[in-house]
């Protein structure tokens, strides 16, 4: 396989480095330094692997223009990691002793930093440990919590090209009390849908519309946009909260665009393709232009099927301000040594 970020597949490749902290009698223990990257030994009646006790989040930092590397939102993420683990009905580690492991592993792994537009990739991971297979009632006792580093390239292969979408009003993606849930069983409960739809249809994303409420793909969330306006999905607990999101509605906000977060359906969004600019957002995905919607069986081209001139600009400015092009003046940026 491949060693290179711009060519393995996103999320394949590993620093050599990580931090781990151990949950036990309601108390997160970490040691304070990066240690070897190594697997775990793990019970075979582990929690996690029974009943779903995990989560987990995705970051990015970035090797800036002056030389330094960043990380992007890491107050944001940590907030939302232990809204997951609180979510799993597990206690949350303090936010000071994750956001510190966060800042570890990437110092320990800042030589694994691809050039821009490539970027270290960091996975706060959470399992219960607890080794019961009758403890499906009862929340994982013990826990790991750790933090390991992929440096990558693009999420979509092919770089940034316009996305096929399929739009699935039937299937949920995931169930009402965990759509804002980082847990590795929504992603499998999106999968099938996703396969099906690449399969039957060549769609690269599922965009999970159920009775006609768009809400996100598997693996982002979903924006409108044209000269004036950016639209996207209200939050409500239905759906993940994307920091990403969040940043390009302030983004959006600050070069002037008019920023309305209501419901969608499909019916607008046909409307919307004849005329309009559709884009996901995530911190895999950027944000990546979408070229065609297919619902039902029709095929609707976006715009001329390229991508468009407001997501572009949207998603320069994003890039500007994640690689130090560009002022931080909503102070997203920390700075680790590296
Ligand atoms: C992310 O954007 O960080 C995600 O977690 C999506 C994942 C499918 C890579």
């Amino acid at each position: 396989m491949s060693n290179d970020p711009f060519t393995a597949p996103f999320g394949s490749l590993f620093g050599d480095q990580m931090t781990v902290a151990t949950l036990s009698d309601g108390h997160y223990t970490y040691g304070g330094a990066a240690q070897a990257f190594e697997n775990f030994s793990l019970h075979p009646g582990t929690h996690a692997l029974h009943y779903g006790s995990s989560c987990f989040e995705g970051l990015k930092a970035h090797r800036q223009v002056d030389g330094s590397l960043a990380v992007f939102r890491v107050d944001d993420h940590v907030a939302r990691m232990r809204q997951s683990i609180e979510r799993l009905r597990i206690v949350a580690p303090d936010g000071s002793v994750l956001r510190q492991m966060i800042l570890d592993a990437v110092e320990a792994n800042a030589s694994f930093t691809p050039p821009t537009p490539g970027s270290l990739y960091i996975r706060p991971t959470f399992i219960g440990t607890t080794p019961n297979i009758g403890a499906a009632a009862s929340p994982s006792e013990t826990g790991i919590l750790y933090v390991i580093c992929s440096p990558v390239g693009d999420y979509f292969p092919g770089g940034v090209r316009p996305l096929t979408l399929y739009v699935e009003t039937k299937i949920p993606r995931t169930t009402p009390q965990f759509g804002m849930v980082k847990s590795g069983a929504n992603y499998v409960m999106a999968l099938g849908p996703t396969l099906d739809a690449k399969r039957d249809h060549g769609a690269d994303q599922v965009l999970f519309a159920t009775g006609d409420d768009i809400t996100e793909t598997g693996a982002s969330n979903f924006f409108l946009a044209d000269d004036t306006r950016v639209i996207t999905r209200q939050l409500d607990e239905s759906f993940l909260h994307g920091v990403t999101r969040d940043s390009v509605i302030a983004i959006a906000a600050d070069l002037g665009y008019e920023v309305e977060e209501r419901p969608l359906g499909t019916g607008e969004l046909i409307d919307w393709a004849a005329k309009g600019e559709v884009f996901l957002s995530g911190t895999a995905a950027v944000i990546a232009p979408v070229g065609t919607v297919i619902v039902g069986d029709a095929r609707h081209t976006v715009g001329d099927g390229q991508p468009g001139p407001n997501t572009l600009r949207l998603r320069e400015a994003l890039t500007d301000i994640l690689v130090g092009a560009a002022p931080d003046n909503h102070q997203w940026r920390t700075t680790v040594a590296g």
